[in-house]
């Protein structure tokens, strides 16, 4: 029989500037400090004076919870709740989210020389993206608070995401997209659970702009990762990861960015981790951006971070094709707490990346697959080292995008031909030949 109490404490928390540093018990509905109007944090005061002991029970708890099969501990966010904030257990909306694997992958460890390397797969989330951790994490929030209406910008995966939750908690969901830059994939997902999708001759942050007037005019729950709580879910990557590895800490997580909510989330999540006494290192955090979306990259080259330089967004991953990045001074304290690297990768690479990931039975989407191939650039920097144990987060599915793979050349893809065995028969002798 186990010791550990049946239910634990979970802390309450505060909204804290990640700029100025004001605390606010509440958030208006567009998530601003209320004295310098940049972006808040959930932090939780009470860690500080967490009981000896604190961390190696709630390992303990997150354990037994695995074999349990009630909604709050299936989800691989809510498994995690003494470490989210408070909410009663009738108002979590879940699916199962997080629980996603993780797989090693073989060739590329073998052609790059780094025996320990890993895909974190966090496109096998309900809806095909990381979106759903934190987006289960904030919509729960939005429901205590009694909002029926909920509402996101978007590149794709979090209107999926958003118009799904919003579908399982009886909720309704709108979302703007920019025009014909959306994976045909994402943009069904949002239809299909019933979203209001709306399209603006716009980028994704002209959408989120026009968003900001939206949530003052309409009562409506902005979903979008400026919203703290989004974080929240999206940090607990860290947790079930670390339990993957048997708490063993990986010398370098490498994470695509764009709007810079998920690499944000990721540094909090090891961050607290650390402070908690629950790992006693950080891993080194890269965040990898198309060349032609790089901000936080120029950013970072050009005044170490201390000023965001915006940029017109222009790349075939869609997903990342963001030029004003909301979070991007979260994403600099990660990249400067862990002592990671902000890296661009061509479109070349990119797809270069996928094919080689492809080729090993590993689909993911464009933006993803930028993480392989910052990886290369950084062992080849000698960033990263072959005794390092590596892991990439690889956020989307490969079938929210498959006009993408259309567009790649190379494809073993043969025909329309007769349908006639000489035909094929002959076909095969010339491929056989090749191999
Ligand atoms: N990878 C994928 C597949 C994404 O969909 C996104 C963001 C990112 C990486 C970048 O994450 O913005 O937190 O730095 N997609 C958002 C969306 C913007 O609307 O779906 P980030």
């Amino acid at each position: 029989m186990s010791t550990v109490p049946v239910n634990p404490q979970v802390a309450a928390h505060v909204l804290r500037c990640v700029h100025c540093a004001k605390v606010q018990e509440t958030a208006d509905r567009m998530f601003r400090c209320t004295q310098c109007s940049e972006l808040l944090e959930v932090v939780y005061p009470e860690w500080a004076s967490a009981p000896p002991g604190f961390a190696l029970r709630l390992k303990e708890i997150w354990r037994e919870r695995r074999g349990s099969s009630l909604p709050e501990n299936a989800s691989g966010v809510w498994r995690f709740r003494e470490l989210l904030p408070q909410v009663d257990r009738q108002n979590i909306v879940t699916m199962c989210e997080g629980n996603t694997p993780l797989v090693p992958l073989k060739k590329a460890a073998r052609e790059l020389r780094l025996p320990n390397l890993l895909v974190k797969h966090q496109g096998m989330n309900p809806t095909g993206s990381f979106k759903d951790t934190g987006i289960s994490a904030a919509i729960t929030m939005a429901k205590a608070e009694g909002f029926s209406w909920v509402c996101c910008a978007s590149t794709g995966n979090t209107s999926a995401s958003v118009a799904a939750y919003a579908a399982r908690a009886e909720m309704k969901s709108i979302v703007l997209l920019p025009a014909g830059q959306v994976a045909a994939g994402k943009l069904a997902q949002a239809l299909e659970y019933g979203a209001y999708v709306l399209q603006l001759r716009t980028d994704f942050d002209g959408c989120l702009r026009v968003l900001h007037e939206v949530v003052r005019k309409f009562s409506a729950y902005l979903l979008n990762s400026l919203n703290p709580y989004r974080l929240e879910g999206q940090k607990t990557v860290a947790f079930e990861l670390m339990e993957q590895l048997d708490w063993h800490v990986p010398e370098h997580v490498i994470v695509p960015g764009g709007n810079l909510g998920n690499s944000s989330a990721l540094g909090k999540g090891f961050m607290e981790l650390r402070d908690l006494g629950l790992i006693q290192s950080l891993p080194k955090i890269s965040i990898i951006q198309a060349v032609g979306a790089n901000p936080l990259v120029r950013t970072m080259r050009e005044n170490g971070g201390t000023e965001l330089i915006r940029v017109t967004p222009e790349t075939r991953a869609t997903a990342i094709r963001i030029g004003n990045p909301a979070s991007w001074r979260k994403a600099v304290t990660v990249l400067k707490n862990t002592g990671g690297m902000c890296e661009e990768v061509s479109e070349k690479e990119i797809a270069q990346a996928k094919s080689e990931l492809g080729a090993e039975g590993i689909g993911c989407e464009p933006a993803s697959a930028a993480t392989l191939a910052g990886l290369k650039k950084l062992a080849a920097a000698g960033f990263v080292k072959p005794i390092d144990t590596v892991v990439l987060v690889l956020t989307g599915h490969m079938l929210k995008d498959v006009d993408y793979m259309k567009q790649l050349p190379g494809q073993n893809l043969l025909g329309p031909m007769e349908a006639g065995g000489d035909v094929v028969i002959r076909t095969l002798e010339q491929i056989y030949a090749r191999h």
